[in-house]
């Protein structure tokens, strides 16, 4: 029986069972996804030694994305340039390969959601995003616009230095917007992504009046929790094409799936419907 896991600390709210536990039954494979919680201390040993737990790979989330980083011993592209692993899985020669699913996962749910999202645009849209927020997410997420061909990436963050070390970090086409100024910098801009906390459940909301923004302009937030920000409401309501965040856990689970099980899972509506009752219960 081919065993993979959620792995982190703690793990009471994870929604990875769900989607894959789905896609187990929905493709008819013996297979078990299970959670495992696996404390930071020992979390670097736990993952060199994944075999010992009888797991052919897991998903990794906070706090042992670093952990798992290090421990990988072959790191595709997308985690070597985004310096952390949310996915494990050991090859045919027993090699621990790491990989980072979020930048996948980030342009999965807009290629599904909003086609034609990263295609040059009309009425002065040039390849320009604004990215809010400057955390690991961000991260992911400039990487994933950087091989989009994005030409123009505006990071707008409360803390300045985070998004200085990020523009340093990935250097061409990157720029650094002050938070206060965040309203100026959406002229010309064609897609917005929030990667911020606020507006979550339980959080402040995001201060953003939308009048900068061009109506062709595509508007994202990597919130999930409520499914509609906001910040997706108010663009949804003047015009603007909008994606919510769930579409991007959905996505980010498909590699991990597919090197686990062999088969590339879709993201359908179904499974999208039996995570929000999850959600809601
Ligand atoms: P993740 O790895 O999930 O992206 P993170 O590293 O904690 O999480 O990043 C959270 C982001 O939300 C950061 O950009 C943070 O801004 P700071 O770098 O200034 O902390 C942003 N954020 C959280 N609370 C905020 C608030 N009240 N106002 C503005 N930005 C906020």
């Amino acid at each position: 029986m081919r065993k993979a896991a959620i792995t982190g600390y703690p793990l009471s709210h994870s929604k990875s069972p769900v989607i894959h536990g789905y896609w187990l039954k929905k493709y008819g494979l013996q297979g078990e996804y299970g959670v495992v919680e696996v404390a930071p201390e020992t979390a670097i040993d736990f993952y060199e030694n994944l075999s010992r737990n009888n797991l052919i790979g897991c998903n990794v989330t906070i706090p042992n994305k670093e952990s798992a980083f290090k421990a990988a011993a072959q790191l595709d592209d997308a985690a070597k340039a985004i310096g952390a692993v949310n996915t494990l899985w050991l090859d045919e020669n027993s090699t621990l390969n790491g990989s980072n699913t979020d930048a996948l996962g980030f342009l999965g749910n807009l290629d599904q959601n909003a086609p034609g999202w990263d295609s040059q645009s009309g009425d002065n849209c040039g390849k320009k995003a604004v990215v809010l927020g400057a955390g690991g997410a961000a991260r992911a997420i400039i990487w994933a616009l950087l091989q989009r061909g994005f030409k123009e990436i505006h990071i707008i963050n409360r803390t300045a230095k985070r998004a200085e070390e990020l523009a340093d970090h990935f250097g061409r086409n990157i720029f650094i917007t002050l938070w206060e100024n965040r309203e100026k910098e959406l002229h010309n801009c064609q897609l917005l992504v929030n990667t911020t906390s606020l507006g979550m459940k339980g959080q402040p909301n995001l201060e953003l009046s939308l009048d900068n923004l061009s109506k062709s302009a595509v508007v994202t937030d990597i919130v999930y929790a409520p499914l509609m920000t906001d910040l997706l409401k108010s663009a949804q309501d003047r015009g603007n094409t909008v994606v919510d965040g769930l579409g991007m856990l959905l996505h980010q689970a498909v590699p991990g799936f597919e090197q686990w099980f062999g088969v590339k899972p879709e993201v359908t509506a179904e499974l999208r419907q039996l995570v929000i009752e999850q959600m809601e219960s």
